[in-house]
Formats: structure tokens, C-alpha cells, sequence
């Protein structure tokens, strides 16, 4: 066959025209002896840009958390379904429970009382908490308390459960790798221990006793570590070294990402990469009325509101925010940040891979990079 009946063949094949009979022959035995031709489908393998499959999107947290409540009155956490935690299922990723290509994201939900049972994965995971105290997480044995605005970790393979202390129900956000494990097939999982190991409520965990102290490395700790060894972060730093960015931006200083922007990275202390080898977590605090320029990045992302009031755009939707709803921004979608009010924003993201395979790249509207 010539080059010419070949290219006649493919429009024909794209168009949905005439095919001569051995050319449909031949695709029917590539068919079935398993095999793909790319010449009819290099838009899909090889496209000009990203183009997720994940779709922007927003749950609300005034939603969210009464289901979460429903469920906590009707489904037991313990061993086997092991936590009440309840995914956002990104619709475009064709029902499975992520949030994107790379991250889980859930809301999870202790009753009063409730312990959630130890266990240990592969998967990397963290939590943020939007509000509420009152549970302990208990991360190989150490008790670290959650509060309102702390950010805490559970890397990889570590035993953890959570205990609440309290009369109250409490809920908050996990982020988890589970998708990127699950397209790696990395997954490895153990039970632990049915009640947590150590029921003790410390206002501060061992690990916080040891790492926690701004610039200060233990010397029994010099190696590098992949994961951070801190196990919260707490909420009185974040916000401590966010307001001071604004007032050294008052006061004439460099210090904000851009007018009326402050932003701080989550960091391992013990080589000041990413927290965790395969997630990024950052805290973001707009002035009233600050805005952001539009960006897009290759990778996801998924912001949470913390405090405040605001726009978000992400492509062609504009959602008007507020405390707890959450945001997935897929790869090399555009978005932007117009405060209404102070507004404080957690976000994740699958950055450190991306930028460990190289694949890392930033637009942003207005200026050269
Ligand atoms: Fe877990």
C-alpha cells in the first residue's frame, strides 16, 4: 500500500468513511492479538496540552458535613470499613473516588467517643482541620492532637488510629496519593491494633517536642529524612508567619507572593523539600479585596476555605466561597483568587512528583517564564 492510500485510509478510518476491506481486516486482527494502532488516535495519547479527565469542581462544606453527620448515625467506624471517611468523587474520573488523577481528598467523622482502629498503608496521608477538637490521632504510637487550622501527617507505612475524646462529634479533611498508588500499583496494607495504642491526650506530640522548634534541627537527627518527622503542624505558626507577610508588605518589605498575597509552604525540616514525597501542602491568606493574577500549572490541586469569603475561577466557572468548601483545580486549568472578605485558603497537590519527573510547568497571565 502506498503512503497516499495509507493517509486516505486514516481520514477515512477518523471520519468514520470508507475503509477498504483488508484495512479493516488488518485492524481486526490487531484487535485481536491485543494491539493498538497510535495513528488513529494520537489526539488522545499525545495532546497539545494537559487535558484532565477531571473536571473543576466544588463541594460545599455546609453540605458535606451533614451527610457526614447522617452517616455517623448510621454506620459503626471500626474494624474492616476501619474509618467514616467519604471521598470526593471527582465527576470526571468515570466513578472512582478521586478527587483527581493523583489525590483523594474526604471528609472524615468521629462521633463522640468513637475510636477508629490502627492501621498502616503505603498510601501517604495527611489532615487539616477546617474546625473542631477534641480527637487525638495516635501516628506510631505517638498521641498528636487535632485543632482547628492544624495540619498533620501520616507518611507512608506509619500505624496510625484517631480517638475523640469529647461529647462532641468531630470532622475534618484527609488527603491521601491513593490514586497515583493505585496507577503505580504500590499499595500495601496491614491491620493494627483494634483500640489505638496509647490513650494518653498531650496538648503536644513527641514528635512537635523534638522537630517543632523554628530553625532548629535535634543533633541525635541530622540525616535526611524523606518525610517530614513533624507530626502537626500547628495552626498559632501558620497563621503567625502569614499575618507577619502582610505587615511586612504594609511596612515596605518583600514578602507576599504578590500585593496582598501571603503564602507559606509545609516543609521537612530535615532537607526543606515537600513534606511528603508525593504531596504539597501550602497555606494561602488574601487581603480583602486582593486578587490574584489567572495561573495555570501542570498537575491537581485541591483547596479548602478556611476562613473568609471569596471568588474562585477555575476555567470557566466562578464559585463563590466560603468556610470549608473545597476546590479541586485539575492540570493546566486556569484559576484565580478574588478575596470579598480576608480570606485564608489550605491547598494540596501532587507538586513534588511532578517536579521530581520533570513534568513541572507555570503560566501566569501577565508575566514571562
Ligand atoms: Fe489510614
Amino acid at each position: 500500500m502506498t503512503d497516499h492510500n495509507t493517509m486516505n485510509d486514516v481520514e477515512n478510518a477518523m471520519e468514520g468513511g470508507e475503509q477498504s476491506p483488508e484495512l479493516t481486516q488488518l485492524y481486526a486482527d490487531f484487535e485481536a492479538k491485543n494491539l493498538s494502532p497510535l495513528w488513529t488516535q494520537l489526539g488522545e495519547v499525545m495532546t497539545d496540552v494537559p487535558r484532565s479527565k477531571a473536571v473543576p469542581f466544588v463541594w460545599r462544606w455546609n453540605e458535606l458535613l451533614p451527610l457526614a453527620a447522617r452517616s455517623g448515625d448510621l454506620v459503626p467506624v471500626g474494624r474492616g470499613g476501619e474509618r467514616r471517611a467519604i471521598a470526593l468523587a471527582n465527576p470526571g474520573l468515570n466513578g472512582h473516588p478521586y478527587a483527581t488523577p493523583t489525590i483523594w481528598a474526604a471528609i472524615q467523622y468521629l462521633g463522640p467517643h468513637e475510636t477508629a482502629p490502627e492501621h498502616r498503608h503505603a498510601q501517604n496521608a495527611f489532615r487539616f482541620v477546617v474546625e473542631g477538637e477534641g480527637v487525638w490521632t495516635v501516628v506510631n504510637g505517638d498521641p498528636v492532637a487535632m485543632r482547628r487550622g492544624d495540619f498533620l501527617l501520616t507518611p507512608g507505612w506509619n500505624f496510625h488510629g484517631h480517638h475523640n475524646q469529647t461529647d462532641q462529634p468531630m470532622a475534618w479533611v484527609d488527603g491521601l496519593d491513593v490514586p497515583l498508588a493505585d496507577h503505580l500499583d504500590v499499595g500495601f496494607f496491614e491491620y493494627g491494633t483494634e483500640r489505638v495504642t496509647d490513650y494518653s491526650t498531650p496538648s503536644v506530640s513527641r514528635a512537635e517536642r523534638l522537630w517543632a522548634n523554628p530553625g532548629i534541627r535535634p543533633l541525635s537527627g541530622l540525616d535526611s529524612h524523606v518525610n517530614s518527622p513533624i507530626a502537626a503542624y500547628r495552626w498559632e505558626y501558620t497563621d503567625r508567619a502569614l499575618r507577619e507577610q502582610l505587615l511586612l508588605e504594609e511596612e515596605g518589605f518583600p514578602a507576599t507572593v504578590e500585593q496582598g498575597h501571603a503564602g507559606i509552604r509545609f516543609t521537612n525540616p530535615t532537607n526543606g523539600g515537600d513534606v511528603m514525597s508525593t504531596l504539597r501542602a501550602e497555606f494561602h491568606r488574601l487581603r480583602a479585596g486582593a486578587q490574584t493574577p489567572s495561573r495555570r500549572e501542570v498537575g491537581s490541586s485541591v483547596w479548602q476555605v478556611f476562613e473568609g469569603r471569596g471568588e474562585m475561577v477555575v476555567a470557566d466557572h466562578t464559585w463563590l466561597l466560603e468556610k470549608g468548601d473545597l476546590v479541586v483545580v485539575p492540570s493546566w486549568e486556569p484559576w484565580e483568587l478574588r478575596a470579598e472578605t480576608e480570606l485564608d485558603l489550605f491547598r494540596f497537590s501532587d507538586a513534588p512528583v511532578i517536579e521530581r519527573l520533570n513534568f513541572d510547568r507555570t503560566y501566569v497571565a501577565g508575566r514571562e517564564r
